[in-house]
């Protein structure tokens, strides 16, 4: 089996990659900064796309997860010079590139085939100072549901998986860029009916399963400490 997991060099994504290929799987990892001599793919750069889809030609993909994601930092009223451009990065990676990826790799998917795409329970309740992020992974929640609709004749299957807290990168850049408000409210870990982060490795273990159960379509599953029940 092939799957291919974008942003899978880093955090959750690595999470997804180790898992999988601890079960025998064939990965090919699609990120900006990959590790151990991958080419590296800007999922937000038609050229670098079509050059991952050129480059598994002849492959079957049974497996898609889109785990590359930016976040941005900021309330609708924040003064920011730059919070117009971080709107446009953050659908350009988090919403506009599951397009466009799924599109390009999807000749090379077929019946029984499945696609996982990680949003955020920051898409289904939404947190301060995130607009732009929140916004993004709402959109990749309809995005998300939108394709198991149109993919089932296929035979392809598409979930949605919303993880809550999990200690990465990512995760750490936002507390960084938050108001002191806001910062607090995160590491209380305020709505977590789970008093604690999730691992990566638990995020992967819900991804590989959403990507391999084969009645699971359509479903939205947060995997986040209770934190979207509020
Ligand atoms: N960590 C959290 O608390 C959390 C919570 C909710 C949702 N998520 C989502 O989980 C996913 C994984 O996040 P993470 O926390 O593991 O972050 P991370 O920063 O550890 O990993 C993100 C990866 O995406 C890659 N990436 C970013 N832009 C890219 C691009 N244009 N092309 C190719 N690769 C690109 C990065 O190089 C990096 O390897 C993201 O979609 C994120 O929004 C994370």
């Amino acid at each position: 089996m092939t799957a291919v997991v974008t942003g899978g060099a880093s955090g959750i994504g690595a999470a997804v990659v180790a898992r999988l290929r601890a079960a025998g799987t064939d990965v090919v990892v699609a990120d900006l900064h990959p590790v151990a001599g991958a080419d590296p793919v800007d999922v937000t750069d038609a050229a670098s796309v079509r050059a991952l889809a050129s480059r598994l030609a002849g492959r079957q993909v049974e497996l898609l997860v889109h785990c590359a994601g930016t976040v941005a930092v900021g309330a609708v009223d924040t003064p920011s010079e730059q919070a117009d451009e971080d709107w446009d990065r953050a659908f350009a990676v988090n919403v506009k590139a599951v397009w466009t990826v799924s599109r390009a790799l999807l000749p090379l998917m077929g019946e029984g085939a499945a696609i996982v795409v990680v949003a955020s329970a920051a898409g289904l309740r939404p947190i301060a100072e995130m607009a732009a992020y929140v916004a993004s992974k709402s959109a990749a929640v309809g995005l998300a549901r939108s394709m198991a609709l149109d993919l089932a004749p296929r035979g392809i299957r598409v979930n949605c998986v919303c993880p809550g807290l999990v200690d990465t990168p990512m995760a750490r850049a936002a507390q960084r860029g938050r108001s002191p408000a806001a910062r607090d409210a995160v590491a209380a870990r305020q709505g977590y009916l789970v008093g604690r982060d999730g691992t990566a490795d638990e995020l992967a273990e819900a991804i590989v399963l959403a990507g391999t159960n084969g009645y699971l379509t359509g479903s939205t599953i947060a995997v986040d400490g209770g934190r979207s029940l509020h």
